[in-house]
């Protein structure tokens, strides 16, 4: 079983490479694309794994050469009107590893930092009508759909609905 922790600046490049992974592998599940988005930024992961109320949940396989297999973001909101709330972003599975627990076990470790953050009571989360597997582990974990936007997110001429959900901690 691969080690379930959240990630230090030092594994900045693992998770690049898983980061690159999702973008490509499952464009449907997330807003950002290889071309806009922050990993591309020389040493912006780093940065991100080094804030505080700013993790990466992930899934280590620590054989000689060790790998990242799953990743889960959660993050407190900045403004102080919603600091009452965490997001949980960039959840995902290398397609080999799924099926097996990782995406509940990085999802339950993203959660369960947020209810260490003093004062937070809630998470939310968006996920596409592309991704039935994903909205169905955030409704087995307790998330509820609280509204779902049409024609959120287009690839290529092809349109896809959001499902914005959350959890009260
Ligand atoms: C969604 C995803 C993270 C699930 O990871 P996983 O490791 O395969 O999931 P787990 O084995 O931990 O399963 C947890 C739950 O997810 C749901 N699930 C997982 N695979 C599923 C499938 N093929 N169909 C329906 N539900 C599924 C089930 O509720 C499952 O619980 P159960 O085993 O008690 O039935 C993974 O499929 C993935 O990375 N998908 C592509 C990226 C993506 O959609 N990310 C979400 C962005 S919002």
């Amino acid at each position: 079983m691969p080690a379930i922790r959240l990630l230090t600046p030092e594994d900045a490049p693992m998770y690049a490479a898983l980061r690159r992974e999702m973008l490509v592998e499952s464009p449907w599940a997330f807003l950002r694309s290889i071309d806009d988005d922050f990993a591309v930024v020389e040493g912006a992961i780093a940065a991100k794994l080094a804030e505080n109320e700013n993790d990466i949940a992930g899934a280590v396989d620590d054989g000689p050469a060790p790998r990242l297999l799953a990743s889960a973001g959660v993050v407190r909101l900045d403004p102080c009107k919603t600091r009452h709330r965490a997001l949980i972003w960039g959840v995902y599975v290398t397609p080999a590893a799924r099926g097996k627990g990782l995406g509940r076990a990085v999802m339950n470790l993203a959660i369960n930092t947020a209810r260490t953050w003093p004062g937070v009571e809630c998470i939310w989360l968006s996920v596409s009508d592309r991704t039935p597997a994903a909205r169905a582990l955030y409704e087995s974990l307790g998330f509820a759909t609280w509204g779902t936007e049409p024609d959120a997110i287009r690839i290529a001429g092809e349109s896809a609905a959001e499902h914005h959900m959350h959890l009260r901690l």
